[in-house]
């Protein structure tokens, strides 16, 4: 059976101003949760949902996305003289042979609205699926985004993965207010960019999984700026609001919120304990650790 959703935008064009000077030269999208960069994470997930089509918006000092999902000839070579097979198949295997990735490039980072506009012409009139790299999501069964493609199926409309913070952190995401439901999905009434705490309408916040209509792109052409002077990718979902449902959804899965340092920290320590070469010694290392403090 064909997927509907069979394409995926991965905006990583923005300038990662939080993990400078680490960003100055490469992506944060390239920054490694132990071995692997979090836009490997996110092609992988996209990959289990059935996605056969990864859209790359990319900015400066991206080279190294490019290359990362491309064929290294060099190192192939390398690898094989050496008999180094194991190493071989890690890198030949970064994405399966019927993936196609393509890179667009947005010229300035002028927002994650502008971004997601950016991937229009490949696009086209078909629902697709937006990723942020940045927010590593995991959960042991399906994935975050193949339980989103599965509602999606169901529902046919647009669809915003979302997760209760702590009240005090609204002002870092986009909230939205849902209406009444006895489903881990429920329709959107309101949705604002980056509230303060005493001015957002809840603590539900959007956390870089979308499935979108391609009606969002005439929301975005009229979207101006936004929160930051950015155009926001928020205040075109609250535009189409008026003309379509659009649900959040509670996914299953552990979020690491990997644009934050501590976030990223986190989900550092947690994937070397479950690391199948590093988690005995790692566990040992961090015992010992504790008793210090
Ligand atoms: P963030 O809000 O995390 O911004 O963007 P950022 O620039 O990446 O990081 P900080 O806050 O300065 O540290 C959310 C996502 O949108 C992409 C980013 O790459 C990230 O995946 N983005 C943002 C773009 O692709 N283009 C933009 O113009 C802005």
């Amino acid at each position: 059976m064909s997927r509907i959703i069979t394409k995926a935008v991965f905006p990583v064009a923005g300038l990662g101003t939080r993990f400078l000077p680490a960003t100055k030269g490469i992506p944060k999208e390239m920054l490694p949760i132990v071995d692997k960069p979090l836009i490997q994470y996110a092609v992988e997930e996209a990959v289990a949902a059935g996605i056969d089509t990864m859209v790359f918006i990319t900015g400066r000092s991206k080279n190294s996305i490019t290359d990362h999902f491309d064929k290294a000839y060099e190192l192939e070579k390398e690898l094989e003289a050496k008999n180094k097979t194991e190493l071989l198949k890690l890198i030949r295997d970064i994405v399966p042979p019927h993936v196609s990735c393509v890179f667009i490039r947005q010229s300035e980072a002028l927002g994650l609205g502008h971004a997601v506009y950016c991937a229009k012409p490949v696009i086209g009139d078909e629902p697709f699926a937006v990723i942020l790299a940045d927010d590593l999501i995991e959960d042991a069964d399906r994935g975050c985004m193949a339980q989103m493609v599965e509602l999606y199926e169901q529902k046919n409309t647009s669809i915003l993965g979302v997760e209760r913070v702590d009240p005090s952190e609204t002002a870092s995401y986009g909230i939205v207010k849902t209406g009444e439901s006895s489903e881990k999905s429920a329709p959107i009434e309101i949705i604002v960019e980056k509230p303060k705490p005493e001015e957002a309408p809840s603590n539900l916040a959007v956390v870089g999984r979308y499935i979108l209509t391609p009606a969002i792109f005439d929301k975005i052409e009229k979207s101006g700026r936004g929160a930051g002077g950015e155009i926001q990718l928020t205040d075109a979902i609250a535009d189409l609001l008026n003309d379509e449902q659009v649900l959040a959804f509670e996914f299953e899965g552990r979020r690491y919120d990997c644009g934050s340092k501590l976030g990223f920290l986190i989900a550092t320590v947690e994937h070397g304990l479950l690391h199948k070469e590093l988690k005995d010694d790692f566990l040992d290392y961090l015992k010992k650790l504790t008793k210090k403090f």
